[in-house]
């Protein structure tokens, strides 16, 4: 059996899981490398499974991506999960299915309603990284920020910025073959007056392990359930992150699902690299 794990060129020195997979690989005998998602040397169809992995320079080429996405054979997670998941109206669907996400509203322009909040975030519905993402206390800035995003194309989300972010952190949850394995605390990104900055690269802080409480859990499962149904998936995916914050009173909410190149944080995880290799190892 041969695995590919699709990286970038930039990042895959940046990615610290793709070192402790290709050890889980060779523990079980099976041939894994790394491949450069937009090398065109590679034969995509010469492995039995490519796992989307630090393919984090396809933000601003999107339409490449998913077009090589769609060209591999025997991708994971899919090309119509990627294609659905790299943009994220796809929260509005989630919303519809009943799962409770960050209040949103989309393409606002000057003088909409942005409710009572004391900040907000503006950021474009296709990134990664923060990538122009910003926190704002002012609602010129608020509009002005969305209405650059739609100027330039793109759809912009307008969200309350959750407070509990600055302290709590966000509870990023690791499922692999649809089986919960980990959870880590991601600290806080956004600094208060920075305004959009291209250049965010980290949190300042290591992660840390967490253990998520019975109500994330169920927001993290009905997510996925959602998912499933909405693209008409009867298995679960092979990966996943389900990213939650929490509300001001106290319930979580879905701040994004990632289904398509998450850090999966594994050095932080106790066997996290084991059970995905096993969950690649059941499918392929
Ligand atoms: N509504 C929000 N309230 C608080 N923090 C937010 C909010 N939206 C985004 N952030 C911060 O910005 C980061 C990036 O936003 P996110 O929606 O996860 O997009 P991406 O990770 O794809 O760039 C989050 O990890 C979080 O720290
Ligand atoms: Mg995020």
């Amino acid at each position: 059996m041969s695995i590919a794990l699709a990286s970038a060129a930039d990042f895959r020195d940046l990615d610290h899981d793709l070192p402790l997979l290709l050890d889980a690989a060779a523990t079980r005998g099976i041939q894994a490398e790394i491949a450069i998602w937009d090398d065109p040397a590679v034969d995509w169809s010469s492995y039995d499974a490519v796992i989307v992995r630090s393919c984090w320079d396809y933000t601003n080429r999107r339409d490449e991506f998913l077009a090589w996405a769609a060209s591999v054979p025997t991708l994971h997670n899919s090309h119509d999960v990627i294609r659905w998941n790299t943009d994220k109206v796809y929260l509005q669907q989630l919303q519809e299915a009943g799962v409770p996400i960050i209040e949103t509203r989309w393409d606002i322009s000057e003088g909409d309603d942005i409710g009572q909040h004391d900040e907000w975030v503006v950021k474009p519905t296709v990134s990664a990284g923060s990538r122009d993402t910003a926190r704002w206390t002012s609602r010129d800035d608020v509009y002005a920020h969305s209405a650059a995003l739609v100027a330039a194309g793109r759809t912009s989300m307008t969200q309350p910025y959750i407070a509990s972010v600055d302290d709590e952190g966000e509870t990023a949850m690791l499922f692999f073959g649809g089986t919960f394995s980990h959870a880590i605390r991601k600290g806080a990104i956004l600094a208060k007056g920075e305004g959009v900055r291209q250049d965010r690269d980290g949190r300042g802080e290591n992660p840390l392990t967490r253990n998520p409480t019975d109500a994330q859990h169920a927001v993290a499962r009905q997510a996925l359930a959602a998912t499933d149904q909405i693209l008409g998936r009867d298995a679960g995916l092979l990966y996943a992150r389900v990213d939650l914050v929490t509300a001001a009173d106290g319930s979580p909410l879905v701040i994004e699902l990632e289904l398509t190149e998450p850090s999966l944080f594994l050095p932080w995880s106790d066997g996290g690299a084991e059970r995905l290799m096993d969950a690649i190892v059941a499918r392929a």
